[in-house]
């Protein structure tokens, strides 16, 4: 799947391309740097997220769209499917690793990555997308909202941050509507 304009593009990708996985790196490590939300509180060694990024493609309930700006890869989000032990979930998606580095946040990157996300999980089958983000995350909050994502749930202790306990909010979007 490509989504194209002249500074944009989103893609579901099976394999990295040539320079692909050093470029998803650099962005992660920026984005980590920049206080990611979710994982990482600091930029771990360059291999261990190489080894992450690696991990995600080997596994097929993982689906990673990763985002371009102005050709460098930028951004990335995991669709993840349930477990195929997870009868009683099978409806149910979720989201996984939505970021933009810093340098290219603004230009509707994130927006793009989760229409991308509802879409495959919608042609899947599947009709609820659930995600989780930290309460300090604001402009991921607000595009959540704006997406129509309903909030369910708090968790107080959900993160702990340089040694502050930091809450988290827990989301659902029913995909029937798009139907
Ligand atoms: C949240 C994040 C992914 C947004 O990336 P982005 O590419 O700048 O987002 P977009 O340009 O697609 O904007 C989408 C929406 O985000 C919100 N947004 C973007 N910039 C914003 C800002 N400066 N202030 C408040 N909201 C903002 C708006 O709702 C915006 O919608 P609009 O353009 O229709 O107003 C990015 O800031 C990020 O990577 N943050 C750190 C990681 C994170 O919080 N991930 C969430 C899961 S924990």
């Amino acid at each position: 799947m490509t989504e194209k304009n002249t500074k944009l593009s989103v893609d579901l990708i099976k394999k990295f391309s040539a320079g692909e996985l050093q470029e998803l790196c650099k962005a992660t490590e920026e984005a980590i740097t920049a206080g990611i939300g979710f994982s990482w509180i600091k930029p771990p060694p360059r291999q261990n997220l190489e080894n992450y990024w690696k991990g995600v493609l080997a596994m097929p309930q993982r689906n990673l769209f990763i985002g371009s700006f102005e050709g460098a890869v930028a951004a990335s989000l995991q669709l993840v499917f349930p477990n195929r032990s997870n009868e009683a979930s099978s409806f149910s998606a979720s989201i996984d690793t939505h970021f933009v580095s810093p340098w290219a946040r603004g230009h509707g990157l994130a927006r793009r990555l989760l229409e991308a996300g509802e879409d495959l999980a919608f042609k899947s089958g599947f009709s609820q997308i659930l995600l989780e983000v930290r309460e300090t995350q604001e402009r991921a909050i607000s595009l959540y909202e704006s997406a129509e994502y309903n909030k369910w749930g708090t968790l107080p202790a959900y993160h702990i941050v340089n040694k502050k306990v930091v809450s988290g909010s827990f989301y659902y979007k029913r995909l029937e509507s798009k139907k």
